[in-house]
């Protein structure tokens, strides 16, 4: 296929997939298990089966579409997510996933056509609930298929009404029955999340580091009393210690140099939540996030102490439970440098990144070569309807990931197994 043709064919199903789930302002709301993220897996399985692939799904409900190019080799896997935040935008995760199907149908029509020599087999990968905003944690498919996670406590995450994952995940009935396969290489595509490619120009961000994540459950206990009646010194009140919290979290940025720390409350959850009663309970979650790691611990020693204050000054107890964290573990140079020398050839502009959110890749990293690319965020703008990737760089990264994920099957990061799931 030209490159013009797979860009106007890719444009053409985004616009489609963008249509699940839409919301009124340009995004879409498809969280992990919901109706509309299996409604838009549901089509991505039609899609994947016309282009040839075998439409399967493991235990925690990743979907693979597999293409066996080479008989008992290991595979390259290539995708990102589908899920979505609520009230997002169309282009986190999903954007990804598409980009990867279509490289992976051209890559394949490479094989068949005799231009490439295949030295492992393909799969695309949407990974189920990576944006962890239904269920805790965030890249969950990822985290069980890297061994991080065990299965058991993946499958018992709840949602608010009490819906676990298990039952999310059975509703269309979807046999789970893939072990998924050794795998040789991993490549993502994602949009940046931010302005650093939109400011300085260039068009591929070659995502070399994560930055540091520390997430905690935070459960602050008062005792429920009277709004009016109670005096203030007995009172015991939930929320204001929960405030104090939310406003400790924040200002920590201002005690570490300036733009090393992101810390945010953003989940909050109060009882009895009623107007003339104090709370006699908060939970909320805290995400602190570096790009250095000895800054993320004292920023985690000053949350203890500044916690450890509250507790005295709103006479409340707080539970803290560190729920998900991650290191600065680099991407493989090798893998970094593949994606340089892609985007050389295609006449792309580059140049080396961090990415600050979490993706999948942050966990396939750590058991096999691993190349995350970005493309830019129109104003940085995400998890908001708003989210924008223009149509020109949108294409520029399909190309591109083609070309890694052409590489990769020729072997370029090697063609034996790396990582075997479950083994
Ligand atoms: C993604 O899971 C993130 O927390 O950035
Ligand atoms: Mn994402
Ligand atoms: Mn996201």
């Amino acid at each position: 296929m030209q490159q013009h043709e797979q860009a106007e064919d890719f444009l053409e199903d985004f616009a489609t997939m963008s249509g699940f789930g839409a919301t009124p302002g340009g995004g879409v709301e498809r969280q992990a298990g919901s109706a509309a993220d299996h409604e838009t897996r549901a089509w991505f399985a039609g899609w994947l089966e016309r282009a040839g692939f075998e439409v399967r799904h493991d235990a925690i409900s990743n979907q693979f579409g597999l293409l066996e190019l080479v008989p008992g080799a290991p595979y390259v896997l290539v995708g990102s997510h589908l899920d979505s935040q609520p009230l997002a935008g169309r282009f986190d995760g999903a954007y990804g996933v598409l980009a990867a199907a279509h490289a992976a149908r051209e890559v394949a029509r490479r094989v068949r056509g005799g231009s490439l020599q295949p030295a492992c087999n393909l799969a695309v990968v949407n990974w189920f609930n990576e944006e962890g905003s239904r269920f805790t944690p965030s890249m969950m498919g990822s985290s069980v298929l890297t061994g991080k996670l065990p299965l058991e406590t993946a499958l018992a995450a709840t949602d608010r009404a009490g819906v676990s994952v298990a039952q999310a995940i059975a509703e269309p009935g979807d046999a789970l029955d893939l072990t998924p396969p050794p795998v040789a290489a991993y490549a993502e595509i994602h949009i940046e999340q931010g302005r650093g490619l939109e400011e300085s120009g260039t068009t591929i961000g070659l995502v070399d580091r994560t930055w540091a994540a520390s997430k905690y459950r935070i459960v602050v206990h008062g005792e429920q009393s009277h709004t009016g009646s109670t005096v203030m010194a007995d009172r015991r009140d939930a929320l204001y210690g929960a405030a104090l919290v939310i406003v400790a979290a924040r200002e920590l940025t201002d005690e570490l140099p300036e733009g090393m720390l992101h810390s945010s409350v953003s989940e909050l959850e109060l009882a009895p939540n009623s107007p003339v009663t104090v709370a006699r309970l908060v939970e909320i979650n805290l995400d602190l996030r570096s790009p250095d790691e000895a800054v993320l611990e004292r920023a985690n020693a000053l949350l203890e102490e500044r916690l450890a204050a509250i507790e005295e000054r709103a006479r409340v107890t707080i539970e803290r439970r560190l729920t998900h964290q991650w290191g600065l573990l680099a991407y493989q140079p090798e893998g970094v440098e593949l994606a340089r020398s892609a985007a050389a050839a295609l006449g792309l502009t580059h140049a080396p990144t961090m990415t600050v959110a979490g993706h999948d890749s942050t966990n396939m990293k750590d058991v096999a070569p691993t190349v995350m690319l970005f493309v830019p965020s129109i104003e940085g703008i995400s998890h908001n309807e708003g989210e924008r990737t223009s149509d020109e760089d949108s294409v520029a990264g399909v190309a591109l990931l083609t070309e890694v994920t052409a590489r990769l099957v020729a072997g370029e990061l090697g063609s034996t197994a790396a990582f075997t799931p479950g083994g």
